[in-house]
């Protein structure tokens, strides 16, 4: 799918569907709306109000044109209540656009860009906005489905076009549409391995992954620490985890830095990458063991972001940290009540081999506070219990520095990413202490799991500056959460970072 921007009248494009756009309760037509209505003799009022559309948000009334306008058919989408819009809605209407355009299999699209006209948006962000939701909602992981996939090429569509008549606006909506398309490509690169069934990505193929994405990029390097430099290196945090599978463990660490001028801030995000969490030893059951491929969401949203930043030209110094490992039940298997000491000298007293990815990330944390960074963030499919607490669709944010979290709180609410804060509370720090080791990796049973799961991590950031994001409920969608993110990985995180990195 080809998106651009045209500089042409709306009633005058040729395609195979036009998109306009209706507030609710608009009574007389204005704007690119009003234009195509008078092309068409008023058409579209007597229409709107003969179906009683309304324009409430999401709404639509399409119909043949008979060849009045070069346009074939026309969708009017319904924006909805003025004072409520925002960018979340024209992603969605780009998600909701495209849908219609498939079931309709129209192939070239001309649409309206919305909000930029009564609604007040910025021009680049409302074409970056839509163009997000044009690619995001076109995405499906079709690569073990090989008849459907061809199907699905039958009637792929081909173009989407903006179209805008002020030539001012041109520059800007090419930036919006550029900035949305390599964002989109990111978070597509990290669905696509959240998708990836366990077997098919192993610890070894992230490695493989993150050698794809640096190389021939003189600015992007990458270190790997394979099991036996990291038995030197003293990480039996993760490489405990990884006693129990055939596949073995590997620290990954990319380091973006900016092709021209000096870097700002110097920035290190931590994914947890377990390929598969079986819960080891404290074997997980059949119905919570089903989806745990997905284990490994949060080195996917790093490396996806990762995919995209020489595009996007970030002028900061990018740190990208993945614990890579599979958690299996065998001989070799770390035990219930085993201790190991960690890379930072600490003690871990293992009261649960299923709660793996915090000791990996006891590990993966640490190593990144010796690279000196201004900020830590994490993310992590680190707890169930961020499921019972906020649901499917909220991410938990919990962490040491308030200015941080409020910083990822702004930039999620124009991402539509939505994120919610935990308390770090202090006295739920003793839980943790360990019976024979310095910490135990569970504490408190399964209450507050978000909470002391978060306060494990603390342990080893020392007092940087550090914000830890648990994606075990927004990782994976098992219901489709809105009309650009459908049922599976959900690529969650790598466009909030990315527009704070762009923030920084
Ligand atoms: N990977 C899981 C968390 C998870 C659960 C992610 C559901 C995605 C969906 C994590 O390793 C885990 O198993 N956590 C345990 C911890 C418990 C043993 C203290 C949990 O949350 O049940
Ligand atoms: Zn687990
Ligand atoms: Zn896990």
């Amino acid at each position: 799918m080809d998106i651009k921007v045209k500089n042409i009248n709306l009633d005058e494009a040729p395609c195979d569907l036009l998109v306009i756009n209706m507030f609710a309760g608009v009574k007389v037509l204005g704007g690119g709306t009003g234009a195509v209505n008078k092309a068409l003799d008023g058409l579209i009022q007597r229409l709107t109000r003969e179906e009683k559309f309304k324009g409430e948000f999401g709404e639509t009334l399409i119909f043949h044109t008979h060849g009045k306008i070069p346009a074939k058919k026309v969708m009017v989408l319904g924006l909805g209540d003025r004072r409520k819009f925002n960018l979340e809605k024209i992603r969605q209407l780009g998600g909701i656009t495209i849908k219609k355009a498939r079931e309709l299999k129209a192939k070239n699209i001309v649409t309206i860009l919305h909000g930029a006209g009564i609604g007040k948006i910025d021009a680049v962000d409302s074409a970056r906005a839509i163009t997000e939701g044009a690619i995001l909602s076109n995405y499906r992981f079709l690569k073990y489905k090989k008849s459907e996939a061809k199907k699905v090429g039958k009637i792929d569509i081909d173009e989407f076009i903006i179209a805008e008549i002020n030539k001012s606006k041109i520059r800007k909506i090419k930036k919006g549409i550029e900035l949305g398309s390599f964002e989109s490509l990111g978070v597509t690169y990290a669905r696509d391995l959240v998708n990836e069934p366990g077997y098919q990505l192993l610890p070894r193929d992230l490695v493989d992954r993150a050698r794809e994405i640096s190389k021939g990029k003189s600015n992007i390097k990458l270190k790997i620490y394979d099991k036996a430099v990291l038995e030197k290196m003293g990480a039996w945090a993760l490489l405990g985890v990884a006693m129990g599978s055939v596949n073995e463990p590997y620290l990954i660490h990319l380091k973006y830095t900016p092709k021209t001028g000096r870097a700002k801030k110097k920035i290190a995000l931590v994914g947890k990458g377990l390929t598969f969490d079986s819960g080891g030893l404290n074997l997980k059951p059949e119905q919570g063991m089903s989806e745990m491929k997905i284990d490994m969401a949060g080195a996917a949203t790093v490396l996806g972001l990762f995919s995209v930043l020489n595009d996007l030209n970030l002028k900061v110094e990018v740190h990208g940290i993945i614990g890579a490992c599979e958690n299996m039940p065998s001989g070799s298997a770390i035990r219930p009540g085993d201790v190991i000491t960690s890379m930072s000298g600490k003690t871990i007293e293992i009261g649960n081999t299923d709660a793996e990815g915090r000791v990996t990330m006891a590990d993966t944390l640490f190593y990144a506070t010796k690279q000196k960074p201004d900020y830590i963030i994490d993310i992590a499919t680190l707890t169930g219990a961020v499921i019972i607490a906020l649901g499917p669709q909220i991410t938990g944010i919990l962490g040491n520095d308030k200015k941080l979290i409020n910083e990822l709180e702004k930039n999620s609410k124009i991402t539509g990413e939505k994120i919610w804060k935990l308390p770090l509370d202090e006295d739920y720090r003793k839980f943790l202490d360990g019976k024979v080791g310095e910490l135990n990796n569970v504490g408190g049973g399964r209450s507050g799991g978000a909470i002391t799961a978060a306060l494990f991590l603390r342990e080893f950031v020392k007092d940087i500056p550090w914000a830890h994001l648990d994606i075990a409920a927004t990782s994976y969608a098992e219901k489709e959460p809105n009309s650009y993110t459908p049922v599976g990985g959900t690529g969650v995180g790598v466009r909030l970072l990315l527009h704070w990195l762009l923030g920084v």
